[in-house]
């Protein structure tokens, strides 16, 4: 929903931003500001200043900067439009909606709130009745005592087909809101009754970031179907958008600098009571983009724990996926994965804290995990083994919008199965267990990245030839690469004199400056490479968007290859020695290895 600009003004002027920032963090005033220790960044001397007149907070410390809404939005993880509700709320004002009916949405939402909480409060009382006794005994047979039933406002639907509801009448509720709540089911046939959603079953309130009660999760008492019911999305309540417990969570998680993601509000609960309070869960569904944008306004690398079965490695894989299109530097996920047969209920249960502990210790970063589902865990040894999983994980690589940390995926993942490549030669007696630190070294003088340097020196100098106007940006990198006595460092050379003196010459006017000054066969060789020449994101047709990251990919692919002895040789004798079979074999892979050459 949009807020006029009037509107916006006049709350943030009746907003007292020290009042509000003082909520959170101590603040004392120094002249005309407030001055505190910054609450996004962990410091003992104050760099957190508050200037109220100019309605911003900043840091010097971690460059954190905004406005009131700002440090609604960041504290308390809610959006923009719920951290203006919150602060209109707060002020007294009323929020001008657009149209009658966004007003109308607006109160029947208020309403909502309502008869949801009037619903968890009459659930949490049943517990406590006679007729609650059984699953008050289930729940504290489960291990879930007082605190954890009040912290979580667990609560009991007695079995009845109209108990809600005629709770609810008493309180004056209409009937259709009740429905809109998603507690009364009514049947699409008029003739017969409405009923009850839940009956019979423990109630788990699920709360949005303000902690108003949404929905509701229920449980059978002991064995039945389904286990769980949830409530159907209503207005208030859309199952992708919400995680269990986030509310209780957030504050915890950001004084830990970590969330963890469970599976379900049992697992929230289990963690809590072996203190993890940082404790979260979907609704029974795998994780969605929402939800994991929501994970990264609290912290910027939540743990997800999977089981450690095949369905939890499935679920782990999936979350991996949902991610990589909305992966930004800054922000990434770790996976833990649970032993066989245990959630963390039952972990905590046999083990205690200290197993659950060290499971999130040994949580691994997206790209391990990436790597050790497309591997199983161990290095391809094949050169079409490696192939594969190299197009594999470039799939993969390509689905990162963000163009940096694309590149850093790919060269990663080109680092392992190069090293792959190399260890794969000698390694037939070694067994095939994936291992972080490879030796690289080979007796037999391996020629594979040889040939891939050539490559990657190639892709380099295409790109500039091909788009001269990269050149200001690159003039120093390449400036530093020595191509060692490689075919190309001369064309290298000479490229960089051309540009220097002409910096604004059209690729055409440098191909005639290279071949007039003797690099004509250099640059047939260079340009006759079909994996050159049919690359559209590197032909005379591509954009920056399409070379920029191959040309930092190909950088960072040399700057690791430049390292490796077997490359030092090549340099010092300017023999790239790519034996024939070599090529071969290889062959497949280095097109793999290629940017855009899948097209
Ligand atoms: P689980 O079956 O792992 O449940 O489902 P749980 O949370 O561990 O519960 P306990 O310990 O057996 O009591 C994980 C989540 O999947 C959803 C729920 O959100 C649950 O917490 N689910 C599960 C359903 O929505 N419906 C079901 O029938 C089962
Ligand atoms: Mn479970």
């Amino acid at each position: 929903m949009a807020f006029s600009d009037q509107f916006l003004e006049e709350l943030r002027a009746r907003t007292g931003l020290a009042d509000v920032i003082s909520r959170h963090v101590k603040l004392v005033k120094k002249g005309r500001e407030h001055l505190g220790l910054c609450p996004f960044h962990k410091e003992k001397t104050p760099s957190f200043t508050v200037n109220e007149d100019k309605g911003f907070y900043h840091c010097f410390g971690c460059e954190a900067h905004g406005s009131a809404f700002d440090f609604v939005m960041n504290t308390e993880g809610l959006t923009f439009p719920e951290a203006v509700e919150k602060l209109a709320q707060e002020a007294g004002m009323e929020i001008p909606r657009d149209t009658p009916e966004d007003r109308e949405r607006q109160q029947q939402r208020q309403t909502l709130f309502d008869v949801t909480e009037k619903a968890a409060t009459y659930f949490e009382r049943q517990l406590r009745m006679p007729e609650g006794k059984g699953a008050l005994d289930y729940l504290k047979n489960r291990g879930f005592d007082d605190d954890v039933i009040k912290r979580f406002r667990l609560g009991f639907a007695p079995d009845g087909r109209n108990v809600l509801k005629a709770a609810l009448v008493k309180d004056g509720i209409e009937e259709d809101l009740m429905v809109a709540a998603g507690l009364i089911i009514k049947p699409d046939d008029d003739s017969r009754e409405s009923y009850d959603c839940f009956r019979g079953r423990v109630m788990f309130p699920i709360t949005d970031q303000r902690d108003r009660v949404i929905a509701f999760g229920g449980r059978i008492l002991g064995d039945g179907e389904p286990k769980y019911l949830n409530s159907p999305e209503t207005p208030l309540f859309h199952k992708g958008r919400v995680l269990y417990g986030l509310k209780l969570a957030s504050g915890p998680a950001r004084k830990d600098g970590t969330i963890i993601v469970t599976e379900g509000y049992t697992d929230v609960i289990a963690l809590n009571r072996a203190r993890f309070e940082n404790a979260v869960a979907p609704l029974g569904t795998a994780l969605t983009e929402d939800q994991i944008k929501l994970l990264w306004r609290v912290v910027p690398e939540p743990v997800l724990c999977f089981d450690g079965d095949a369905a939890g490695q499935k679920a782990a894989a999936r979350a991996a996926e949902r991610a990589l299109p909305i992966l930004t530097s800054g922000f990434g996920l770790r996976f833990a994965m649970l032993p066989t047969d245990e959630d963390p209920d039952s972990l905590i249960r046999s083990g205690g804290r200290d197993a659950m502990a060290s499971i999130i210790e040994g949580a691994l970063p997206l790209s391990e995990v990436l790597w050790r589902m497309e591997t199983g865990g161990r290095l391809p040894k094949t050169p079409e083994e490696r192939a594969a999983s190299q197009k594999r994980l470039r799939d993969y690589a390509r689905q990162i919008n963000d163009s940096t940390l694309r590149s850093h995926f790919s060269s990663l993942f080109n680092d392992r199965i190069w090293s792959a490549s190399r260890a794969g030669r000698k390694a037939s007696g070694r067994g095939g267990d994936w291992a972080p630190s490879m030796h690289l070294e080979d007796a037999a003088g391996p020629k594979t990245p040889v040939s891939a340097l050539e490559r990657a020196q190639k892709v380099l100098l295409a790109i500039i030839i091909n788009h001269p106007e990269i050149f200001d940006r690159v003039e120093e990198t390449l400036g530093k690469f020595s191509f060692g006595k490689g075919r190309f460092d001369g064309l290298r050379q000479e490229l960089i004199s051309v540009l220097l003196k002409d910096a604004e010459m059209e690729s055409d006017g440098v191909k005639d400056v290279l071949r007039e000054r003797g690099y004509a066969e250099s640059l047939d060789v260079l340009f006759r490479d079909p994996l050159i020449s049919q690359n559209r994101h590197i032909n005379a047709e591509a954009t920056a968007d399409d070379y920029q990251p191959l040309w930092n990919e190909n950088v960072e692919f040399l700057k690791h290859l430049e390292n490796a002895p077997e490359v030092e040789k090549v340099k010092k004798t300017g023999d790239a020695g790519i034996a024939e079979e070599d090529w071969e074999q290889t062959r497949a892979l280095i097109k793999q290895s290629m940017p855009g050459s899948r097209d």
